[in-house]
């Protein structure tokens, strides 16, 4: 399209049914995995090797990428918090190119505050970022692509206020340890366009806008907004959930991650691709919430399945 490609890295398996009281089957989420790859995704975080003691619905995710057919050209991102999680990954995963169950790439995670730092992985940013360095050069020496996430950018449930200038410093640490491009977490959907455009300034003091991504939560309804705001200022990847699922079991309150219907339509609709059908990514949005028994938080999807 006229103004180029915004990839959209689609986390609905994970970010999105992380959070949900009744389990998912496993063969539901595989499901969704499926779909979203026939309607044109290209990433879709699939899972988590966390500890379930600590989020239960990511406990299949060992047979999830297990039994994920692998398409070409696609990646399937899986968390992962600590040595222990990698270990499993890669036990699963073997060397790169051995299919089937493997991945190319994992996410690691910290924050912009120890709050919430603690909160969701009971250790400092600090102490979190010193756990992941030599997690991620073992995932990078496997030939796996790591991707870092910054959760709280906006503002953190626990600690209120966060400043720009250090959330600017984390993605710095995680850049230098070797990830290939930091996602910025809008964890609480509590900022509006100025405040991620702040955030955005002071990170790419460190490297070029192309190094980071918008996530963006939907809780005071500005997600779409601030994901627009972000594509304006260069940002091409864009962290999304179809029909909004989602809510992180750490940040009480907070509600989805921004739909991808919405983000698709509205880029599509402003010149850019996404490589999405969005007739076929509405229909996903209809079917999973169906299966988990919600109402469709995505209001782009609801108009388009109302045609
Ligand atoms: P801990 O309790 O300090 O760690 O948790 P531990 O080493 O003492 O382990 C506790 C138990 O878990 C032990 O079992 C370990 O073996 C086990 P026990 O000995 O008691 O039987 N364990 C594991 N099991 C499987 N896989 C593992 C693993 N690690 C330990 N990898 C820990 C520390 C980091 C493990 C824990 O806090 C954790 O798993 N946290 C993950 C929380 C999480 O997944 N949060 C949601 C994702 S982040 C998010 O949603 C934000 C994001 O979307 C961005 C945004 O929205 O802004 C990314
Ligand atoms: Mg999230």
């Amino acid at each position: 399209a006229a103004r180029g490609h915004v990839k959209i890295v689609e986390v609905s398996p994970r970010d999105g049914l992380q959070n949900e009281a009744r389990v998912v089957p496993t063969a539901t989420k595989l499901e969704l995995v499926r779909r979203l790859v026939a309607a044109g995704a290209t990433c879709v975080e699939a899972g988590a090797f966390v500890s379930p003691k600590w989020v239960p619905q990511m406990a299949d995710s060992p047979q999830i990428l297990q039994q994920i057919a692998q398409q070409r050209g696609v990646s399937y991102p899986f968390l992962v918090p600590n040595d222990k999680g990698l270990a499993a990954l890669l036990d699963i995963a073997g060397p790169r190119g051995s299919a089937p169950g493997q991945t190319d790439e994992i996410a690691i995670f910290t924050a912009a505050t120890d709050a919430f730092a603690r909160a969701n992985t009971n250790c400092s940013v600090a102490e979190s970022l010193e756990r992941l360095a030599p997690v991620t050069q073992r995932a990078l020496d496997a030939g796996l692509r790591v991707r870092g996430y910054v959760s709280v950018v906006g503002g953190c449930p626990y600690q209120g206020d966060v400043d720009p200038a250090h959330v600017g410093a984390v993605a710095k640490a995680l850049l230098d340890m070797g990830c290939y491009e930091v996602s910025l977490g809008d964890t609480v959907g509590v900022a509006t366009p100025a405040a991620m455009l702040a955030v955005l300034n002071e990170c790419t003091r460190h490297a070029p806008v192309e190094r980071f991504a918008a996530h963006c939560h939907d809780t005071f309804g500005t997600g779409l907004a601030n994901v627009l705001a972000c594509v304006d200022a260069g940002v091409r990847t864009v962290d999304a959930a179809v029909a909004g699922l989602g809510g992180c079991p750490y940040s009480p309150g907070a509600t989805g991650n921004i739909d991808t219907e919405s983000v698709v339509y509205a880029l599509h609709e402003s010149g850019y691709s996404t490589g999405f059908d969005l007739a076929a990514l509405a229909r996903i949005g209809g079917w999973i919430s169906e299966e988990i028994g919600r109402p469709n938080g995505s209001s782009a999807g609801r108009a388009l399945l109302a045609r």
